[in-house]
Order: structure tokens, then C-alpha cells, then sequence
């Protein structure tokens, strides 16, 4: 059978980049994305697009059997930030969106499901270096535990009702095709965006808030691999580490000093500094490259290079 593949949340930071991989490996027909607004013209001109909300059940229903989809990628949600400044609606959106996909699997309507985790399941009581795929996960973030709630429920439909469910936890992601959605980590992408417009930047974190971080094309890879596995290679069905660099402000800003030696950054902490203080600082992958070969290609200088370069 071919793969049909729906995108939810397709028009924000990772669904610009990821409908795109989707669909040089799927054929871009097979590839339906879907979002509240349109994507970019890319998106838009390169294959089927829906106005879908993650909370309208019926419309999922509906556009499923419209393009007789059977995989479902489900990136709607509020971030951290965003989810911070509204809790209630960020609990329903991140928990309602999920029910709604793993209960269309758990009826056989679709067989499989991607759905993102982050970083954020970690909390001030979790080891803060290389922190282990298992480990202590208290979150304090309406964010964090809507997702650690999400790892368990995908877990629970996998081990109760067989639904092949699949999920990464995310770092903070770098990219420059798209801009970032409400997030803590989002500075490191708006720092490259105002060195080469202003050549200075205020940081939202401070100076030494260091936090795992990884570039677009890695989280692209190991998203589209782990959906392509076999699924006896997946052991863990909440969801997984991945790491890819680590780094704080200050390092960032030294790096793109290599390549403008006159930007500058000051520091402004605001109520996101709490959030990240409540992260990990690194993360021990070893369980992902173990089970199905993952491994990250980008570290900080070479994902300088890359942002400036193509930014320019
Ligand atoms: P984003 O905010 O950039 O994009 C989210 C998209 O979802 C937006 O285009 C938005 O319009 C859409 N959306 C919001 N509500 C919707 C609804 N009700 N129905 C349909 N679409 C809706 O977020 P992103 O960075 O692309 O993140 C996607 C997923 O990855 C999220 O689950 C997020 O938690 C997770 N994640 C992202 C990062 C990161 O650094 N970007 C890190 C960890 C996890
Ligand atoms: N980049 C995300 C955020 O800051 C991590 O999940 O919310």
C-alpha cells in the first residue's frame, strides 16, 4: 500500500522543513499538509494543503478519508513559552490534538503515528548532564508535563491496543528556512537573524544558560529514520532522547564573532530564564543510536556556518 502522510501543524518551524522531506521521499501527492494558516509558498505550491485544527475531530476524520491517509504526523501544539502565557488552552491543545490521532489509530482508520516530545519532560529534579533516556522527569512547565503526559498515553496505546506510535524528544532546533513558534530555545535562532540585520542582539536567557540544541536537517533525519524502521528496532514507545550540541548564549555569540567580529549581545533574563534553568543542560542519546542507528552530524560551528551563510 502507498503511504499517505498527513501533516497537522504544518506551517510552522518543523512542518515547513519536514513536509518538505516528506515529500521528496513519499512523492509530493502522498504528502497532505494541514494547518489553521497557510504554509509557505513552497508548501503551498508543491502539494495538497488543508485548513485542519488538531481539535476538530470530525475535520480530521473528514480529510483522512478524503486522502485516504494512513500516516498521521502531529506537530500542532503551543511551546513552552507560549503554553506558559496560557496554560489551560496549552493543556488542551497538546493533549486533546494527541487523543484525537492515537484514538483514529487505535481504531485502525490510520496505522501510524509521529508525534513530538521535547526536552521540556525534564525537570529541576532530573540530572542535568547527559541526562539518561530514563531518569527522574518532574516537569514544571504546563508545557513539560503536557508533554511527559503525551510519552505516557502514547505508550499506554502502544502497549494496550498495539498503535505504532513514535516520538523523539526534541532539543531546542536551529533552522533558518522557518522562524520558531513560542519557544525558550528560540533565541538561537534569533541571534543569527539580528547579527546580520543590526550586528547586536539582547538575549531573553542569560549569559551561561547553557541547553541542548540541534540544526533542523538533524532533527529532519532522525524524524523521517525512525519513521522508516522497523518497528521491532523501536523499544521505546514514550519517546526518545537525541542529542546534538550544547551550548549557552555566550558560546553562540562567540561563534558568530568568528564570523562578524563586531556583534555584540547583552542580556535581558525574562520569565523564560526559569523555564530553562528547569532543563537539562546535555543529553545522553545512546539508547536512539543503539535501537536504530541515530547520530547527529552538526555541532556549533558548523551550524554557525550554515545559519550565516544561508541567512545572508
Ligand atoms: P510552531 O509553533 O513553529 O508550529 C506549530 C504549528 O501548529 C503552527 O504553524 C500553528 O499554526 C499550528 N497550529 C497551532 N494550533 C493548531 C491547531 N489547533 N490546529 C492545527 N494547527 C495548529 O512549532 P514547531 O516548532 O514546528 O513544533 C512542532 C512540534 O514539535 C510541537 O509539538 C513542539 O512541541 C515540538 N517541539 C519543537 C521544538 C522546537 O525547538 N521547535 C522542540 C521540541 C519539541
Ligand atoms: N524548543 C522548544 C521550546 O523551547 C523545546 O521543546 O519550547
Amino acid at each position: 500500500m502507498t503511504d499517505k502522510i498527513l501533516v497537522i501543524g504544518s506551517s510552522g518551524q518543523i512542518g515547513t522543513e519536514l513536509v518538505m522531506k516528506l515529500r521528496q521521499i513519499y512523492g509530493s501527492a502522498n504528502v497532505v499538509a494541514s494547518d489553521l494558516k497557510e504554509g509557505s509558498a513552497e508548501i503551498m505550491q508543491s502539494g495538497p494543503f488543508e485548513i485542519l485544527d488538531a481539535l476538530d475531530a470530525v475535520k480530521i476524520h473528514e480529510v483522512v478519508k478524503k486522502h485516504k491517509i494512513n500516516q498521521v504526523y502531529l506537530l500542532a501544539a503551543l511551546l513552552s513559552a507560549t503554553a506558559e502565557q496560557n496554560p489551560k488552552f496549552g493543556w488542551k491543545l497538546n493533549m486533546e490534538g494527541l487523543f484525537h490521532i492515537l484514538d483514529m489509530a487505535k481504531e485502525k482508520i490510520i496505522s501510524k503515528v509521529y508525534w513530538p516530545s521535547s526536552i521540556a519532560v525534564f525537570g529541576p529534579t532530573t540530572p542535568r548532564q547527559n541526562t539518561p533516556q530514563f531518569t527522574v522527569m518532574e516537569p514544571n512547565t504546563v508545557y513539560g508535563i503536557s508533554k511527559q503526559a503525551g510519552e505516557r498515553w502514547c505508550e499506554y496505546y502502544f502497549n494496550k491496543y498495539g498503535v505504532d506510535v513514535r516520538s523523539l524528544r526534541y532539543p531546542g532546533l536551529i533552522g533558518w528556512k522557518a522562524a520558531p513558534g513560542g519557544g525558550t530555545t528560540d533565541y538561537a535562532v534569533h541571534i543569527y537573524h539580528q547579527a546580520l540585520k543590526t550586528g547586536d542582539y539582547e538575549c531573553f536567557l542569560s549569559e551561561n544558560t547553557t541547553l541542548p540544541m540541534m540544526y533542523m536537517d538533524d532533527a529532519i533525519n532522525a524524524t523521517v529514520n525512525l519513521m522508516l524502521a522497523d518497528a521491532e528496532k523501536i523499544k521505546v514507545r514514550s519517546s526518545y532522547n537525541i542529542a546534538g550540541m550544547s551550548f549557552s548564549p555566550k558560546e553562540i555569540a562567540a561563534s558568530i564573532q568568528k564570523h562578524i567580529p563586531s556583534f555584540t549581545i547583552s542580556y535581558n533574563p525574562d520569565f523564560r530564564q526559569a523555564i530553562a534553568d528547569s532543563w537539562p543542560q546535555s543529553i545522553d542519546d545512546t539508547v536512539a543510536n543503539k535501537n536504530w542507528g541515530w547520530k547527529a552530524a552538526h555541532d556549533l560551528q558548523k551550524l554557525t556556518e550554515t545559519m550565516l551563510t544561508n541567512l545572508k
